[in-house]
């Protein structure tokens, strides 16, 4: 029989946004009730974890720097506190990252993202392919240079995935652990959803952090359904054994014939290689074709990776949006709000999400450095708002 709980806080989506989103509400002293049949399951259990805000820095995303800069900033205070409040390892290593090219078209790419990286006053050192495979002896021979950058680190988001649902369980967050079926919608406010197994879960304010499934939960007004789409990445997981370590000791990257290629070292001896990028809606097949690209790029960086047990294959969903930035706080349905639309960076941005999420439930207001990613951006005034 259907029965009704109120919070303060609703939170959809008990991936690492929604969790972030719960935990930092729960410290502020909101009631907070998560919606999701697996909290700390989606797109943490298959991303590599990469902080990287300056190797991944693109064209006409100077705005989202900021953000991703903000947030990297945040890391070492964020993962010390988790650390401490939970006793659990989240496997952050400030290791560094290595941008290589393999032939001269990656290298005028590599040259043309320095040059972006310091107009955008950024740190990064142009090295040799000699310099680059001193770093990292592992590399091939070929490597024609490459860019250093000491800033951009990892954490292994599977474990900070088990220490924010570990966080709001000590901090009174509710999980409720079935899907949100559709959301409730009382005198043009957000009161809450109903949930799969018939329970209407009420609450005075909603956060929609479904990831990519975000766009389309029912209920939601059109005007104010987010514009985010599912972008599936295939990731592999071989283990360094034991006597091969150091294999590599910091994230190796490339562009190898327009695609990217990563590899990222965990203390544990886990090396993540991705990531494919594809727009195949809610596909999450692994196939051979993604799992082969994605080995043939990594050994061409790495030959010795052929030599290494492959443990793990799986594909997830990014949730892109059409900026390829997020989309945070108040909607222009009153009482929804949204953290979702992360991208390439949700990892990266959940602890500056954590907080401009908190700061926008206490407000009604994001922090000046978030407000560049309200979701109105996308509404259709904004939309038609000509340049003058
Ligand atoms: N940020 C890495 C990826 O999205 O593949």
């Amino acid at each position: 029989m259907s029965r009704t709980r109120t919070s303060d806080v609703l939170v959809i989506g008990g991936g690492i946004i929604g969790l972030v989103t719960a935990w930092r509400a729960a410290q502020r002293g909101f009631t907070t009730t998560v919606v999701d049949p697996d909290p700390g399951g989606g797109a943490a259990q298959v991303a590599a974890g990469m902080l990287a805000a300056v190797t991944e820095l693109h064209y006409g995303e100077q705005t989202l720097l900021g953000l991703n800069l903000a947030s990297a900033r945040r890391y070492p205070d964020f993962a010390a506190e988790l650390t401490e409040l939970t006793g659990r390892d989240l496997g952050y290593r400030r290791c560094g990252t290595l941008a290589v090219a393999l032939d001269s078209d990656d290298r005028a790419h590599l040259r043309e993202l320095h040059t972006l990286q310091r107009q955008s006053g950024l740190d990064s050192e142009w090295l040799s392919g000699r310099d680059c495979r001193r770093l990292e002896p592992m590399l091939a021979p070929g490597v024609r240079g490459g860019l250093r950058v000491d800033g951009d680190h990892q954490i292994d988001p599977r474990r900070l995935a088990g220490a924010l649902v570990a966080a709001c369980e000590r901090a009174g967050v509710v999980f409720h652990r079935t899907w949100a079926e559709r959301l409730d919608v009382v005198r043009d406010r957000a009161a809450g959803v109903t949930a799969s197994d018939g329970t209407a879960l009420g609450a005075g304010q909603v956060v929609l952090a479904a990831g990519s499934l975000s766009g389309r939960l029912p209920g939601i007004p059109d005007h104010v359904l987010p514009p985010v789409r599912p972008v599936k990445g295939q990731v592999l997981r071989l283990t360094v054994p034991k006597r091969y370590a150091p294999f590599l000791s910091r994230t190796v990257r490339a562009v190898v014939r327009g695609s990217q290629v990563y590899l990222v070292p965990r203390e544990s001896g886990e090396l993540v290689v991705g990531a494919t990028s594809e727009e195949l809606g809610w596909d999450t097949t692994v196939t051979a074709g993604g799992v082969y690209e994605l080995l043939r790029d990594a050994h061409e960086l790495v030959p010795g990776i052929t030599e290494l047990p492959l443990t793990e294959t799986r594909a997830g969903l990014r949730p892109g949006s059409p900026d390829n930035a997020p989309l945070l706080g108040p909607t222009e349905l009153d009482g929804l709000l949204l953290a979702t639309g992360h991208y390439r960076n949700g990892v990266l941005l959940t602890p500056v999400t954590g907080d401009a999420m908190a700061h926008a439930l206490a407000t009604g207001e994001l922090p000046d450095e978030a407000r560049p990613f309200t979701p109105r951006r996308f509404s259709a005034a904004a939309l038609t708002e000509l340049p003058a």
